[in-house]
């Protein structure tokens, strides 16, 4: 069969690593894909989100199916938009609906579907411009530190943690005066919860679910977790606390819940969902949801995958993931995030890449990069992914810092701690 890809990140370049082992795949196509991704399928030139292209492109070259990297053309609703169209509408897209994206596209939407189906997160309420006094009153209520957060999608920085109350009054007031446009016009209050954050993703026809391999990421670009967020710096799987028994509570209380909850609600789901978590003593809490994988855990969970994804597509596809089998690979696995000086402030782009052809042992999966008068050269803030496998988690990240001396770029920086917390 001939598959589409949508998307240009590391988490895109190991979705397609994975899709193009798949012996049922004939033909791979990444749109619009970077350097990396060419070495695995055919890149093409059509941005992610230009859906009228984009389903020009099927039809012409006779693509059989879709699969969704990034949330934005979720949220967007290219599920909808192929699924109304004559032409496109038996071609199926893995990725939720422009309904089901919304559980990462508004925070209040997320909040309020764990509560109507009792999915444990943090205490919250959501305001806007014509409730600011209540939500003054309620940060009150709550003890420091104060979670704010943007309802809608703000590239991973609308959420703020402040310490006294007086900030948190102040950013509440700024955040509802427009500091993140639109997408703060409404805010939820949290109640700040204390534990270990873990990623678990879970691919759902809707019906039936299966669940991959746990990762945590790490979001700060300095070490010991100091300094800003950025997409991602590094992740690890498996994660240690993530017992047999933690994952039967996920499962439990969180997954199954979801899934049912969004079948009774008549939400169009068939695509992957990010549970955001955090071990609360022991106990599984969600932070977010997300509408797709994880960037950079993909870059970890693909390699402990030892199943075909495309055969699990097609469960989804056709609605019995059920019948489908999921394999693990024991290993442990990491990545480490070669980044751009700077990032994730200003930094610049187009500077060459060597080195790429030394590494052994690890697999490269480029984040930002593209072709430029033959060579490789930086285009992105997150630059490289350097993943690999070992015995346990020491032997893996061993792999991985080795190769990454090997690569070469003005002013890269990577974290040496990654999966040293756990
Ligand atoms: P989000 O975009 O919702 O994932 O939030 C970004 C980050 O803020 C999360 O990864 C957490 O580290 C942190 N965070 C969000 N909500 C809470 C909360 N209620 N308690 C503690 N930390 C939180
Ligand atoms: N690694 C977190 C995310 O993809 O949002």
């Amino acid at each position: 069969m001939k598959v589409l890809l949508l998307g240009s990140g590391g988490r895109e370049h190991a979705l397609a690593w994975k899709i193009a082992q798949s012996a049922k795949v004939e033909k791979l196509f990444i749109a619009p894909g970077n350097a990396g991704t060419q070495n695995v399928g055919e890149n093409v030139d059509i941005k992610a989100d230009d859906f009228e292209a984009l389903k020009n492109f099927v039809v012409e070259n006779g693509v059989d199916m879709v699969i969704v990297g990034p949330e934005d053309p979720l949220v967007k609703g290219v599920y909808d938009d192929f699924k109304n169209d004559e032409r496109t509408k038996n071609v199926p897209v893995i990725g939720p609906s422009k309904a089901g994206a919304v559980l990462e596209g508004s925070k209040d939407f997320a909040k309020q579907f764990m509560k109507r189906h009792n999915i444990p997160t943090a205490k919250y309420e959501t305001f806007d411009g014509t409730t600011v006094e209540e939500g003054l009153k309620f940060l009150e209520t709550l003890k420091a530190p104060y979670v704010l957060k943007a309802d809608g999608l703000c590239a991973g920085k609308g959420v703020l943690i402040l310490p006294t109350l007086e900030e948190a009054k102040k950013e509440f007031k700024e955040m509802l005066g427009g500091m993140f446009g639109n997408a703060s016009a409404r805010v939820v209050i949290e109640e700040f919860l204390s534990g270990i954050e873990c990623s678990v993703f879970a691919l759902t026809d809707g019906k039936n679910y299966k669940i991959l391999p746990e990762a945590k990421d790490y979001k700060r670009i300095g070490e010991h977790d100091t300094g800003l967020n950025t997409g991602g710096m590094g992740s690890v799987s498996p994660v240690p606390f993530a017992t047999k028994e933690w994952m039967q509570k996920v499962e439990d209380r969180i997954i199954r819940p979801t899934v049912e909850g969004l079948a009774e609600e008549n939400i169009e789901y068939k695509g992957f969902i990010f549970f955001g978590l955090i071990n609360v003593e022991g106990e599984p809490m969600v932070i977010e949801y997300n509408c797709r994988m994880g960037d950079p855990e993909t870059e970890t969970v693909m390699l402990r995958l030892k199943s075909d994804i495309v055969d699990l597509f097609e469960g989804v596809a056709e609605g019995n993931l059920d019948k489908r089998d999921i394999e693990f690979d024991e290993r442990a696995a990491v990545c480490v995030m070669l980044v751009s000086g700077g990032y994730p402030q200003a930094y610049a782009k187009g500077y060459e890449i060597t080195g790429l052809d030394k590494v052994e042992d690890s697999v490269v999966f480029h984040a930002g990069t593209k072709m430029q008068n033959g060579k490789v050269v930086t285009n992105g803030g997150r630059v490289i992914a350097v993943s690999s496998y070992g015995e346990d988690k020491s032997e893996a990240l061993q792999n991985s810092f080795t190769q990454a001396q090997k690569i070469e770029f003005t002013d890269k920086y990577f974290r040496r701690d990654i999966g040293q917390d756990l």
